[in-house]
Formats: structure tokens, sequence, C-alpha cells
């Protein structure tokens, strides 16, 4: 489908999604946030796809937030339906069922980070840079910041981020958990790419399953996430991915994954 905010592409099941507003550092406004609701609505059924990457048109940027520009016509009670209407749309690709992996090229800051953070494994470039710098504005995030970044690096660390809006840059991100990698800038979106691949080529079951329940520590307490992955578990168990993994790995060849 063509959006004008965004620009999509699938190959080998690798779907990439681009916001595309370089001349506003890709700043989130409603048109993408409409867009963004109906591009991951059709990714989510799409079989075609296993595996999205998620990254910001341009050099300068991922997302430099959400258009402030928007942000200024808000009052008490329509500032409450913005940021639940916001978190929906992040909750939608948090629970995608689908790895999303951020690319994050450049600012990712406000929504931009809170946006990095509803990904699934998040990577940078060296040029990356990240804060949350809402209190500038005389707003907090509003777009699930507070809680998913004190998920992410530890509430200390998201208290001093959310408070100060400071920008942290790419390596201290990475020391931070913030990401899992750094890349030089030019090779940021083929990385992200290949390990896009690389987990496409695995049982799509299995990566499902993996998903759903690496994603539940975020909510979970320890003894029923641990019933859960034993009920994954055995769901992989009962598989045709799982008999041919194995027969693969007995056979030395590679496994030929279908997905069922
Ligand atoms: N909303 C709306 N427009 C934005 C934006 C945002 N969050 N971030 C950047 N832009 C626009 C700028 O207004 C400018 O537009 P213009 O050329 O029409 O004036 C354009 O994008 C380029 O940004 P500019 O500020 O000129 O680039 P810079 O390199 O000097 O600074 C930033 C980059 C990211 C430091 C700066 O743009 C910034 O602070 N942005 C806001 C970040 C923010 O507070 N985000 C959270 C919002 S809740």
């Amino acid at each position: 489908m063509a959006y004008a905010t965004l620009v999509t592409g699938t190959a080998e099941r690798v779907a990439t999604v681009t916001i595309n507003r370089p001349e506003k550092l890709n700043a989130i406004n409603a048109r993408v946030k409409e867009e963004m609701r109906d591009c991951f609505q059709a990714l989510k059924s799409d079989p075609a796809v296993d595996v999205v990457v998620l990254t910001g048109a341009g050099e300068k940027a991922f997302v430099a937030g959400t258009d402030i520009a928007e942000l200024r016509a808000l009052d008490a009670a329509s500032g409450k339906q913005f940021a639940a209407g916001g978190q929906a749309l992040f909750d939608q690709i948090e629970r995608l069922g689908k790895p999303v992996i951020a690319a994050v090229n450049g600012y990712a800051l406000g929504g931009g980070l809170e946006l990095a953070l509803a990904c699934h494994i998040r990577l940078a470039s060296e040029r990356a840079r990240f804060g949350q710098p809402e209190v500038n504005l005389g707003i907090i995030p509003g777009y699930g910041g507070t809680q998913r970044l004190a998920r992410a690096v530890g509430v200390g660390r998201a208290m001093e981020m959310i408070l100060t809006g400071v920008q942290i840059d790419a390596q201290e991100a990475l020391r931070a958990g913030l990401v899992s990698r750094v890349y030089p800038a030019g090779e940021l979106l083929d990385r992200a790419t290949q390990m896009a691949l690389l987990i496409a080529s695995m049982g799509q079951v299995a990566i499902r399953m993996a998903l759903k329940a690496v994603a539940v520590t975020q909510e979970t307490p320890l003894g029923e996430g641990l019933k859960l992955e034993a009920s994954l578990f055995g769901l992989c168990c009962g598989t045709k991915d799982f008999a041919e993994g194995t027969r693969a790995f007995m056979e030395k060849r590679k496994p030929r994954f279908t997905g069922s």
C-alpha cells in the first residue's frame, strides 16, 4: 500500500518500514500515527512477512518526537486521549506477534524513543541519540516512556533521563542496555536486515512463542512466567518445525522450516 508518511517494502519475508518526514526529523504527527496503525495491522496478517525492520528516513533522525506543532493544541482532557491513542499504537507494535527491530539511525527523542522501546530489538547507528526531553515542554512522556524506559534501563537511569531531559549517545545507550548493538551509520540498515533475515530463517512457531514468553517478563511474576514458558515449549515440541529442526541437526544439514 502507498502511504504519504511511510515507505514500506518487503523482501525475503522481511518488511522494512521507514518513517518518511525527514524535513521534520520524522516527527510523529496524526497522519504518521494513522498510517502506522494501518501499516502494522496489514503486517500482522500478511503471510509474506515474518519480521519487521523499522527506521527513519534521512541521516539525522529515527524520530525526533511527536510533532510539537500538534501538541500545542492539547488541553487536559484531549491530552489524556492523545496519550492513550499513542500508547495504543505502540502497544499494537509491541503485540504484533512478529519481531520488530528498531534500526535507530539518528535522534530517537520523546515519542521516537518511546517507539523504539515498543520494538523488540533496538540497534543503533553511531550517530543515534536518545532522550525523553518532554520536561522541556512542560509535559511528561505520554506514549509509554515512563513505563518502558524504566523497564529497559532501570528506574534510576530512567528517572534521570526523564527528569533532566538530557540526551545520551549510542555508546551510552549500549552500556545502559537500551540498545543491543551499535554499528557505523552506513552499515546499520544492512545489519538490521541481516538480523531480520536470520530470525526469518528460523521456525516461525518457535519465534512467535519466544516473543510471547520473553515479552511477559515485563508484567508477570517469575512463577507464572515459567509456567507459560513450559506451555509454550510444549507447543513448540508438537510442531513439524521441531521434528525437522532436530532431524536436520542429526543429519548435519540446514533445516527446512515450514512455520507449522
Ligand atoms: N516536532 C515538530 N517538528 C520538529 C520536531 C518535533 N518533535 N523535531 C524537529 N522538528 C522540525 C524543526 O521544527 C525543523 O523544522 P523547520 O525546518 O520547519 O523549522 C526541522 O524539524 C529540523 O529540525 P531542527 O531543530 O532545525 O534541527 P536541529 O538539528 O537544529 O535540531 C533537534 C535537532 C532534534 C535537537 C531539535 O529538532 C529538537 O530539539 N526537536 C524536538 C525534540 C523534542 O523535544 N521531542 C519531543 C517532543 S514530545
